[in-house]
């Protein structure tokens, strides 16, 4: 909940400025107050009276207007507030925050402040990877701007990518996470988590993969985060957000999932929950394979791919001090994840049964089984986001618990 926290929530000029609406509202029946500053833009898009309406409260649009600076100066604004938040937050509003500009009132304003500032980003595609963005958001990012978004998907210029605003439920979410204050048992820790599927390319356009959603292995990830863990997700290709206050590194191959766990550095917990493709084509082709009439279909060699989880359980100064592996199964699921735990080397196995009549693959739910050396235990049927949390609790418990329980193991 946010009862009694106060946010500024600056609306600049993007189609997504609609969604702004909404946020208001869901900002408000959590018990925060909205005050909102509409830029020139902004106001193309959405009403100062809509903004009114929801934030029960009078809208911010002119810097020069003599009302606002006698009875609210701009510099009282910024103050007033314990949180800023920018959505949509057009490349023009990054680019003039980045610089230092204070051109108008929601730039004056946020050039003033000293409470925390969120931006949920909203542009086309191009913009968003245009270098210049890029640039600004990293600069912004260094100053200690957080991010929620931007997120895939088909946007309203008919383009498809990273661009959409996140959505209300998404920004409520950052911003409780930055104005809450939560238990963070994890704070000070390190963890590299793997997701989704890999492709394994035969030529540019077909690949070998397999039909891993990655929710179970960004809850967890999310969950981590939510513990206070600086957490690396390494994803596979998925139709996810990214989760908010972490960083996701997107890869496409095994070996490159590898390169991205290895390089997030010296951690403390490795999750490996990716259902990596056991192997790589030896020789993809350079160009797209063609059929020709009467030979027969090509022969594709294939070659074992590295092992992400045996290679981070390896023993050494580097290796993580926990290690958790999956283990998808279809028969003999605890006999099988037992042996592989030991076989990868890591302390700890999620097993889960992935045969078709679960539904686990791409599903909402999840029964697991936790594997360490000192038993299993059979967990209940729970939602991946619960089966997340309580394994990132378990994960903290044995990083604050007297070493004693593990010792035994
Ligand atoms: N894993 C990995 N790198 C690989 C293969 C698997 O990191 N190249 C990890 C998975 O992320 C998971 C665990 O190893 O944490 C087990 O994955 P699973 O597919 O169940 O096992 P396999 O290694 O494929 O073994 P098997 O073929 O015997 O099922």
């Amino acid at each position: 909940m946010l009862n009694g926290k106060r946010i500024l929530l600056i609306v600049s000029g993007g189609i997504a400025a609609y969604k702004s609406l909404e946020l208001v509202r869901r900002l408000r029946g959590r018990g925060a107050s909205v005050r909102c500053v509409l830029t020139g833009a902004g106001a193309r898009f959405v009403t100062p009276l809509s903004l009114q309406a929801l934030s029960e409260d009078r809208v911010y649009s002119d810097m020069f207007s003599l009302t606002d600076e006698s009875e609210m100066g701009h510099i009282q604004l910024s103050r007033d507030a314990d949180l800023l938040v920018v959505a949509p937050a057009t490349a023009n509003l990054l680019a003039r925050m980045a610089a230092g500009m204070a051109d108008d009132l929601a730039a004056t304003v946020l050039l003033a402040t000293d409470k925390p500032v969120l931006a949920a980003p909203a542009m086309n595609v191009r913009m968003w990877t245009h270098a210049a963005t890029a640039a600004n958001v990293e600069t912004l990012r260094k100053r200690g701007v957080a991010f929620v978004g931007p997120n895939e998907g088909a946007m309203a210029c008919n383009e498809f990518g990273p661009g959409r605003m996140a959505e209300p439920d998404e920004i409520v979410a950052a911003i409780e996470t930055m104005l809450v204050p939560r238990q963070r048992p994890l704070a000070g820790k390190r963890a590299v988590v793997t997701s989704g599927p890999t492709r394994e390319a035969i030529d540019p356009v077909r690949y070998i993969s397999n039909h891993s959603s990655g929710k179970q292995g960004h809850a967890i990830a999310a969950a981590l985060a939510k513990l206070g863990a600086d957490v690396t997700l390494v994803s596979g290709p998925v139709a996810l957000a990214d989760p908010p206050g972490l960083r996701t590194v997107k890869v496409e191959s095994a070996e490159e999932m590898l390169r991205a766990s290895l390089a997030a550095g010296n951690v403390d917990i490795a999750v490996c929950a990716a259902a990596v493709a056991d192997w790589k084509v030896v020789h993809p082709a350079a160009g797209k394979m063609k059929k020709k009439a009467g030979a027969p279909p090509p022969q594709i060699e294939l070659a074992p791919n590295p092992d992400i989880l045996a290679t981070l359980s390896r023993p050494g100064p580097q290796r993580p001090a926990l290690v958790v592996g999956f283990a998808a199964e279809t028969e003999n699921l605890v006999a099988n994840a037992i042996e592989k735990r030991q076989r990868k080397g890591c302390d700890w196995i999620v097993a889960n049964d992935v045969s078709p009549s679960t539904g686990t693959f791409g599903g909402e739910r999840n029964t697991v089984h936790l594997i360490s050396a000192s038993g299993v235990e059979d967990w209940p049927t729970l939602a991946k986001e619960d089966v997340a949390l309580r394994l990132a609790a378990r994960i903290a418990l044995h990083f604050s618990g007297p070493p004693k329980a593990e010792a035994a193991e």
